[in-house]
């Protein structure tokens, strides 16, 4: 048996609507002896990510449900430890992986999703978020699905989470005028005044359909909806002539026992001779390394900005996943599980 103990936050009970902190509990289990073929990967960060909520469900989503008593499935990033695999997974290196709430995770040969090896020298927190599959989704959802044009109205939703906030930037890159929707004046004020969104709605305390008659009053050429349900609904009625709504998520429906509503709205669909499509990541994970280079460069030249909200320590992530769906965070919500600190610039709490 290995010397090593691994701290893990494991499911305890499934949640029945909002998740709570209750939900987990936290163990200390072995580390296993390493097979062949096989690595230790010590986890550094983990990254909070709105689908976690979906596999505590025994239905899971893409994916199955995490088992009662298992430890929580999760993405993050750390480095190698030991290893039976020099060649694919060297000591030292860094991978970003489905690490799971734990202090360690064993990196089985040639798995999927894949584990993707890192440069040397990158910042861990990036690889969560900007660099990550955040915004690989965010890139792969405006270039190759929304396709954006000079001109054209872009709206997003859930418009200062990872993948929105960097959404709207690409668009604005591609020269359309960009909108977006947040759920405090403080979200609204940061993509507005910070990353050059042209306006942004408070679904919170203002009447989005009244807004949207405002801002696009020939109606919204591109909707890309990270939030669903009633939102997506009133987006519906205000769409134009031909538009594409691109379904990256519906997170409003994740965090709820009730099934969704359904779309009182979607004939303006067929009305609008518009296009709705969804897209997985996953499926686009080929790109991973000519995307991540680009939003690297845009990130180096002042054009992508990006802000991370990290908490400190493994035993915190229950309370990150909760504070993702109560909006309690401006930034991509990381938890640092071990090694050096944050990024001084990221905020922590
Ligand atoms: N298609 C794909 O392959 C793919 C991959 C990754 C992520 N995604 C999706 O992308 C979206 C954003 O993910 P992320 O990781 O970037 O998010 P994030 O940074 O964790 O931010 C999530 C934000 O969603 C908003 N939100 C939560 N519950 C809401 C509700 N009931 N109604 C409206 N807004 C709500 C909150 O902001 P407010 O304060 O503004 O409410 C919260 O801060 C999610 O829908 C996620 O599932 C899709």
């Amino acid at each position: 048996m290995n010397a090593r103990r691994n701290h893990q936050i494991v499911l305890a009970r499934r949640p029945t609507g909002a998740v709570s902190e209750a939900c987990f509990e936290s163990t200390v289990r072995d580390v296993p002896e390493l097979g062949e073929g096989e690595a230790l990967l010590q986890v550094r960060y983990l990254g909070i990510d709105p689908t976690i909520r979906g596999w505590l469900d025994e239905r899971g989503n893409y994916m199955p449900g995490v088992a009662i008593g298992e430890c929580v499935r999760s993405n993050g990033v750390g480095v190698v430890v030991e290893t039976n695999n020099p060649d694919e997974y060297p000591l030292g290196r860094v991978f970003m992986h489905l690490t799971g709430w734990q202090e360690y995770c064993v990196l089985q040969p040639n798995p999927y999703p894949p584990i993707t090896m890192l440069p040397e020298g990158v910042a861990l927190t990036d690889v969560l978020g900007v660099l990550g599959h955040i915004g690989i989704t965010a890139y792969v959802g405006v270039l190759e699905v929304a396709r954006p044009e000079p001109g054209q109205t872009f709206l997003v939703s859930a418009a200062a989470s990872g993948v929105g906030s960097i959404a709207g930037q690409i668009a604005k890159m591609q020269g359309a005028r960009v909108f977006g929707i947040a759920g405090t004046a403080a979200k609204c004020a940061w993509v507005v005044d910070e990353l050059g969104f042209d306006a942004c709605i408070d679904y919170k305390t203002e009447d989005v359909a009244a807004r949207l008659r405002e801002l696009a009053p020939e109606g919204v050429d591109i909707f890309f909806d990270n939030v669903g349900g009633r939102l997506l609904d009133t987006v519906l009625r205000r769409i134009a002539v031909h538009a594409r709504v691109v379904l990256c998520g519906d997170i409003s429906t994740y965090d709820v026992d009730t099934p969704p509503r359904p779309l009182h709205n979607i004939r303006y669909v067929m009305g609008k001779r518009a296009r709705m499509e969804g897209f997985n990541t996953l499926d686009h994970w080929d790109h991973y390394h000519e995307a991540a280079a680009q939003l690297a460069e845009w990130r180096a030249q002042g054009k992508l900005k990006f802000r991370e909200h990290v908490l400190e320590g493994l035993d915190r992530a229950p309370e990150a996943l909760v504070r993702l769906f109560t909006g309690d965070h401006l930034g991509k919500l990381v938890v640092r599980v071990s090694g050096p600190g944050a990024d001084p610039e990221a905020r922590t709490d």
